[in-house]
């Protein structure tokens, strides 16, 4: 079995329901606490074993590649000053480690993992959305990967939402269940709610043979006029082994506006420092 060496993050949408700050600043630069939401998704992918980043940016995302990139007057001079410059030993990608590639025009999710083709090239790879923020350890894409390494084919995180939520999400319509496996047997891209296979949504990560590629070359567009993942894997379902694991962790859909602020007390209330003056500030805050 091939291992999964790449990932891919697509980065190249608008971000339209978080302007205005996405404005002049990418969706995947936004912070939970101090971190921004694209580093916590790399950090996640390097846990699993991964290796090249492929980050698909469109324009108004240099701020992506700066940040991945050596600051070198910010090190020198903090370096000049007795600083600590630890904390950006894990935002640093080599030329070996990282690759951009654009989206000229934001088709869909499906386009732009297209626009990645020649660099994953002939083997499995993983995809990453950065705005689904998976909390959890070992991370989910972990947790794929270990169960890539006993099923192979392609593999997709799923969760389970009130079924009526279901419109906004991909949903599977699901096989054999065992343990946090389940087979998927067809995918659907935001059904309503009548005619949602199931309340299994997938969330945000994938592991997925090259094949998906040409799928997506000759895809026409689906669900908003957008060219469709969920489409284009629904097609490959009954030609390869098609399995979706249930993260066992917590995801935030930090593409919205609560999910967002709930990530960031999520993370909040794990940091030692800021546990207690937290827990208290809420106390004070919920009383009024
Ligand atoms: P979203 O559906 O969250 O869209 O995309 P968006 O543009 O980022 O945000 P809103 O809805 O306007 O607020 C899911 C993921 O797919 C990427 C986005 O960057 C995000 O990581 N994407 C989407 C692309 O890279 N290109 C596209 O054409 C569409």
């Amino acid at each position: 079995m091939r291992k999964v060496r790449k990932a891919v993050f697509p980065v190249a949408g608008l971000g339209t329901r978080f302007l205005p700050a996405t404005k002049a600043i990418p969706k995947e630069m936004l912070p939970i606490v101090d971190r921004p939401l694209i580093q916590y998704a790399v950090d996640e992918a390097r846990e699993a074993g991964i290796e090249q980043m492929i980050f698909v940016t469109g324009r108004g995302k240099s701020a992506i590649e700066d940040h991945f990139d050596i600051a070198f007057e910010l090190e020198r001079t903090m370096t000049d000053r007795g600083k600590d410059i630890s904390i950006l030993d894990a935002t640093r990608l080599g030329p070996g480690n990282c690759a951009y590639v654009r989206q000229q025009e934001p088709l869909g999710l499906g386009h732009a993992i297209w626009c990645a083709r020649d660099i994953v090239g002939d083997e499995p790879f993983a995809i990453f959305l950065p705005d689904e923020f998976m909390w959890g350890s070992p991370g989910c894409m972990k947790q794929m990967v270990d169960a890539y390494e006993r099923l192979g084919g392609n593999i997709i995180s799923v969760l389970e939402v009130p079924r009526e939520q279901v419109s906004s999400y991909g949903v599977i319509a699901p096989g054999a269940q065992d343990g946090t496996i389940t087979e998927v047997k067809g995918l659907v891209e935001k059904p309503k709610v009548a005619d949602a296979p199931s309340n299994l949504i997938v969330s945000g990560r994938y592991i997925l043979q090259p094949e998906v590629m040409r799928v997506l070359e000759a895809q026409e567009k689906g669900a908003g006029g957008e060219i469709q993942l969920t489409d284009a894997m629904a097609r490959m379902i009954g030609t390869q082994p098609f399995n979706a694991v249930t993260f066992d962790g917590r995801r935030f859909d930090c593409g919205a506006h609560l999910g967002y602020v709930e990530a960031n007390i999520a993370v909040a209330l794990e940091r030692p420092a800021l546990r207690e003056p937290l827990r208290e500030r809420m106390r004070v805050m919920l009383e009024d």
